[in-house]
């Protein structure tokens, strides 16, 4: 079972890959490899232990076909395909995240985890830069172990058998993404509602099923906790929420165009910032399957 790193002065040993921690709390570079080609398995062996180790992982400079990123992607696991938004034509198994030159908002402006409102969340998430703004556009990234193990002793109990209710559309002020997409987005026309809400209950603290380690496992999706009222629910999420993205817990990834990131939804919660106005920022994102929370 890997231990995830507490601090950067812990040692990470790799043969076949350089791996170079970008912050204290989480994130690592890691250099010497070409996702363009396959992998062997010793070199995606140390990449999934780099990865489990630091909650999200970044590549540099890579330059992969739709075929090469989707074959790297396939050796996460089955892809996730997102429930309210369109795939690429082309590639339905890849989503395009834009921003055009004239849009206000962008995607993913809330701290979250993908698709926590399904009943098998995204394990993993691959995002592939194509278009970057000059500057600005950074991704967030929290660390959810970190974030549940600085609770106090009676925090961490009261809050261990809570569940949470996590919501697909409508969560804020009610408007649909339909809505939401369709004013001052670039995304529009990539929603497409299933016919049904498609909304979760999950443990608010979850173990991660490969580390052995717990997790606060909450993001922007999370409307309330089961068994208690929105009212009931509202303060202590917001706690939660606020103590999640400390800064202690986490770390910042500056995109050029060929960067590519991938995290663990099980673990972590991301934010896009939108600070890059009258710019263009171009995405490709693949998410994979994941399982049931515990
Ligand atoms: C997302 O929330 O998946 C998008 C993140 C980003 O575009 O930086």
């Amino acid at each position: 079972m890997s231990e995830a790193r507490q601090t950067v002065t812990e040692d990470q040993v790799f043969e076949k890959i350089e791996v170079k921690p970008i912050a204290g709390a989480m994130g690592a570079e890691i250099g010497g490899v070409d996702l363009s080609q396959p992998l062997d398995d010793a070199t995606f062996a140390e990449i999934h232990r780099a990865w489990l180790d630091n909650n999200v992982v970044f590549f540099r400079d890579q330059d992969l076909t739709p075929q090469q990123y989707l074959r790297f992607a396939k050796l996460w696991g089955g892809i996730h395909l997102h429930p309210y938004m369109k795939g690429m034509e082309e590639f339905p198994e890849i989503f395009e995240i834009i921003k055009k030159e004239d849009a206000i908002q962008n995607f993913g402006n809330r701290w979250h985890t993908d698709q926590m409102f399904c009943p098998e969340p995204a394990k993993a998430t691959i995002l592939y830069a194509k278009e970057t703004p000059k500057a600005g556009g950074d991704t967030m990234f929290a660390n959810l172990y970190l974030a549940y193990e600085s609770l106090s002793d009676g925090m961490k109990e009261m809050l261990s058998t809570m569940r949470t209710y996590n919501m697909g559309d409508k969560r804020y002020g009610g408007r649909s993404r339909s809505e939401r997409y369709s004013d001052g987005s670039s995304m529009g026309d990539k929603v497409a509602p299933p016919n049904k809400d498609i909304n979760s209950d999950h443990p608010l603290v979850r173990t991660h099923p490969e580390t052995g380690r717990k997790a606060l496992y909450i993001g922007s999706h999370t409307a309330s906790f089961l068994g208690l009222s929105d009212e009931e629910s509202a303060p202590l999420l917001k706690y939660l929420m606020n103590h999640a993205r400390r800064p202690e817990f986490t770390c910042r990834f500056n995109w050029k165009p060929g960067s590519i990131a991938l995290w663990d939804n099980r673990c972590c919660q991301h934010y896009a910032i939108n600070d890059y106005h009258g710019q263009r920022r171009r995405m490709h994102r693949i998410t994979i399957q994941g399982d049931k929370p515990f």
